[in-house]
């Protein structure tokens, strides 16, 4: 992790598996925006870079989990999203990144997209392991 979680409230942990649990990651997601008091820019951003994630993990990853809270760092306050898997992992992950490549049938601006959207993107990965994607945004 970029930042510690708030020390007043655990991370809730949801299973990703099916198409409907990405529905519920992504309202998942928008409540803790919410709470962080995010602008209504910054909580779009949060959660469209959650959403393309979710997603990743639920075809990519052969599903996984989300773990998401509100953290805070040097008195600041935030919200994160952790995605994990224990698929395939991602062999090139500079190739990954780069915007519209895709293995599958996508538009290949998830990664490339969701690091842009937010303020912390730490990609974890190993072939044959899995993927771990950690997505930040800060309140201003
Ligand atoms: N969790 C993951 N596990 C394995 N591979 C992944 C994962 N997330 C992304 N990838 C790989 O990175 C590529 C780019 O992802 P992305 O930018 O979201 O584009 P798209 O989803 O449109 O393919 C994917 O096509 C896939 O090969
Ligand atoms: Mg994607």
């Amino acid at each position: 992790m970029t930042a510690a979680w708030a020390a007043d409230e655990e991370p809730q942990t949801q299973n990703i598996a099916h198409n409907d649990d990405v529905v519920r990651a992504r309202q998942q997601v928008r409540t803790l925006a919410q709470r962080c008091r995010l602008s209504l820019v910054d909580q779009t951003k949060f959660i469209t870079a959650a959403s393309e994630l979710a997603r990743n993990t639920l075809v990519y990853g052969g599903g996984g989990e989300l773990r998401s809270g509100l953290v805070e760092r040097e008195g600041r306050r935030g919200v994160a999203a952790v995605f994990e898997d224990s698929g395939p992992g991602i062999p090139d992950i500079d190739l990954a990144m780069t915007d519209g490549w895709t293995s599958g049938g996508g538009l290949g601006l998830g990664l490339s997209g969701a690091r842009r959207l937010v303020d912390d993107f730490v990609l974890d990965t190993e072939v044959g392991r899995g993927t771990t994607v950690t997505i930040v945004k800060w309140a201003r």
